[in-house]
């Protein structure tokens, strides 16, 4: 294979696409979308997320101490970049995109469209440069109904959005699980009919 070098640059791809909602001091609620967002630690579960400092939803989230990650759905994906270029400090974007504000166990409601939602409390808050870096942790986990058929959440149903260098792109096919390559033929059969039990 050969490369091209892009130099330095923040090119960790694909990366989730969050909906990160939060209120004001009167409860109003906005909505921003972050990409610079990971998985950082189990137990306590938590997640990062940086923000620029001149975000209108930076203060709020520093000052209530909470957000709720939604994450993004194909169907959703519209209002994600809006909510990525437009300012809560100019507009009601919840209005703007028809979107339904609903409670959670912190004081940031959640997007009812979204399928995967996780209100978190803000541990710490990192500077680092161009972006603060919020360490969050997990107060909840909410999961669409649609996604479940046994006890466990299908995620592949949930059509989540992913970001790479600028373009929004659907999560596709099924390609594995946890553990797949040291599987047995029978776990294989019975987590990847077509693949693992295939003719
Ligand atoms: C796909 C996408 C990802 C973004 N990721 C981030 C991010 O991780 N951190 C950040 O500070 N801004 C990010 N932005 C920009 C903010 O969402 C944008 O400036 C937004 O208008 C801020 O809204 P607010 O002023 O209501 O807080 C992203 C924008 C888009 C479209």
């Amino acid at each position: 294979m050969e490369f091209r070098h892009f130099g330095k640059c923040s090119m960790l791809s694909p990366v989730p696409v969050a909906m990160v909602t939060s209120v004001d001091s009167a409860g109003k609620p906005n909505i921003f979308t972050a990409a610079w967002c990971g998985t950082v630690c189990t137990k306590p579960p938590m997640i990062t997320l940086g923000i620029k400092p001149e975000r209108y939803s930076h203060g709020l989230i520093k000052q209530s101490g909470e957000c709720v990650l939604n994450m993004t759905s194909a169907s959703l994906v519209r209002a994600a970049d809006y909510c990525g270029v437009k300012s809560g400090r100019d507009t009601d974007k919840f209005a703007d995109m028809r979107l339904t504000p609903i409670k959670t166990c912190v004081s940031a409601p959640a997007i009812a469209e979204s399928p995967l939602n996780i209100p978190c409390r803000v541990k710490e808050i990192i500077p680092l440069g161009s972006h603060d870096m919020f360490i969050l942790e997990v107060m909840d986990v909410a999961l669409s109904e649609s996604l479940f058929s046994g006890e466990a959440p299908d995620l592949g149903k949930a059509n989540l959005v992913s970001f790479a260098h600028g373009e929004y792109y659907l999560t596709g096919e099924k390609l594995g699980f946890f553990g797949f390559s040291v599987a047995s033929k029978e776990v294989l059969r019975r987590r990847m009919p077509k693949r693992g039990g295939g003719k």
